[in-house]
C-alpha cells in the first residue's frame, strides 16, 4: 500500500542484496561518466556535493571523492550507510529520509540515482525545490527519474523475497516540474525504452532562480 511505502522500500533494502546484484563494478559505466563529468565540469573546484538516496557508495561517491568532491550521501537503508562507509571512507553518510532531513549548509551539486522514484510521486515537486533552496547560485542537480508515468507499483517478490515499490511521473512532467522548481535544463537522456521496467529518464539541469519551497 502506498502509504507504507517508505518501510516498504527500507525493508527490502535491508533484505535485498543491491550492491551484488546492481553495482558490482566499482567504476562508474559509460553513461554515468558521461553524465559525472558533464556535471563536474558546471562545478567549482573541491565542491560539496550532496547525494540523495547514496546506497552503498560506489561507483558514483566513490568517483566524486576521487575528483575531489566532499561528498554527503543520505540513505535509508541502515544497511547502505554502513557498506558505503567502508566503500568511500572520505566521504561523509547520514541514515535518514532525503525527503524529511533538515541540513545546516548548502551545496554546489546534488546528485540523486534511481531514488526519487521511491518517494511517493505527490511530494517530487517538493523535493526539487528542495534542492533549489540547498543548492548555492548557479549549483547543478543529476538526477535519474522513472519515465514511464507508471504511476504506484508494488513487487512482491523484488530480490531474496524482499517486496519493493515505486512511484513516477512521465518524463514529460518531470521536465516541467524542474524547470518550475527554477532549474534551467542542461542535458537529459533516456536510460532503457518505453514499456521496458528500467525506463529511466536522467536530468542534467542547473538552478536558474530561487523559488520559495511551498511554490
Ligand atoms: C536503487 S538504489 C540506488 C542507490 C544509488 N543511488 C545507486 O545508484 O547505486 C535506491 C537507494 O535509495 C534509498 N532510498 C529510498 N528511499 C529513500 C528515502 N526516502 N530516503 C533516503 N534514501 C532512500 C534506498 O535505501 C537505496 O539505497
Amino acid at each position: 500500500m502506498k502509504n507504507n511505502m517508505r518501510k516498504t522500500v527500507k525493508e527490502g533494502y535491508e533484505k535485498g542484496n543491491y550492491q551484488a546484484q546492481f553495482r558490482i563494478n566499482k567504476d562508474p559505466n559509460k553513461m554515468e561518466l558521461l553524465f559525472l563529468k558533464k556535471f563536474l565540469s558546471y562545478l567549482p573546484e573541491r565542491p560539496d556535493v550532496l547525494d540523495l538516496g547514496c546506497g552503498p557508495g560506489i561507483p558514483l561517491d566513490r568517483y566524486l571523492v576521487a575528483k575531489g568532491c566532499k561528498v554527503t550521501g543520505i540513505d535509508i537503508s541502515q544497511k547502505h550507510i554502513k557498506m558505503a562507509k567502508i566503500n568511500v571512507p572520505k566521504a561523509k553518510f547520514i541514515n535518514k529520509d532525503f525527503s524529511k532531513i533538515k541540513l545546516s549548509k548548502t551545496f554546489d551539486g546534488i546528485i540523486s540515482f534511481y531514488a526519487i522514484f521511491h518517494i511517493p510521486r505527490e511530494e517530487h515537486k517538493n523535493l526539487f525545490l528542495k534542492m533549489n533552496e540547498i543548492l548555492d547560485k548557479d549549483g547543478v542537480i543529476l538526477v535519474t527519474l522513472g519515465a514511464s508515468g507508471s504511476g504506484y507499483i508494488e513487487a512482491d517478490d523484488w530480490m531474496a523475497g524482499a517486496r519493493m515499490a515505486w512511484d513516477s511521473y512521465d518524463y514529460d512532467t518531470y521536465k516541467n516540474m524542474i524547470i518550475h522548481s527554477g532549474f534551467k535544463i542542461l542535458k537529459t537522456a533516456f536510460e532503457g525504452h518505453e514499456g521496458a521496467d528500467e525506463y529511466h529518464y536522467w536530468v542534467l539541469a542547473k538552478k536558474k532562480w530561487h523559488l520559495p519551497s511551498g511554490t
